[in-house]
């Protein structure tokens, strides 16, 4: 069973579709084991994406990821972190397939709709990050995608 970090970016907040991205999560079987919804700082943006700091880019994402809060969810389930990646499908909206998060509800890569841990390490790190290792739950749904 893995945990991965995900984040419904500010467009999602503001196109209404919190909802819609969350049962996606829900009907592949991951469980919601965290969930809040957070206005993020300079500092904690800047961290989270320090390792976009020299792209010239950088300052677009810093204005989109702070402009509206966002949703933070801790999701578990068997192979979780890669499973989200799939679901989620490139990063770039362009790209995208049809049936993906970013293939269905995004357009242009200004507004990617979702984040996604992209490793354990990562998913370590950013669970930490957003939910200060507490506020992630534990629970049995009495099915959890591992008879
Ligand atoms: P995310 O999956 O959160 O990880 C890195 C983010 O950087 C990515 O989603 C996009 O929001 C953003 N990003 C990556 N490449 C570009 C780009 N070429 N132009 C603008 N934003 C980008």
């Amino acid at each position: 069973m893995e945990t991965t970090l995900i984040l419904l970016k500010p467009d999602t907040v503001e196109r209404g579709f919190i909802g819609q991205v969350i049962t996606r999560l829900e009907q592949k079987g991951l469980k919601i084991s965290g969930l809040k919804m957070m206005q993020l700082s300079d500092e904690l943006v800047t961290e989270h994406y320090d390792f976009l700091a020299d792209k010239p880019f950088f300052p677009n994402i810093k204005a989109y990821m702070m402009r509206t809060p966002v949703v933070a969810i801790a999701a578990s389930g068997a192979n979780a972190i890669a499973t989200v990646r799939m679901l989620t499908g490139a990063t770039n909206p362009q790209e995208a397939l049809p049936g993906s998060i970013r293939g269905d509800f995004g357009l242009t890569i200004d507004g990617n709709i979702i984040h996604a841990s992209d490793s354990a390490e990562t998913a370590e790190i950013e669970l930490k990050r957003f939910f200060g290792g507490s506020d992630v739950f534990e629970y049995s749904r009495g099915f959890d995608g591992v008879l």
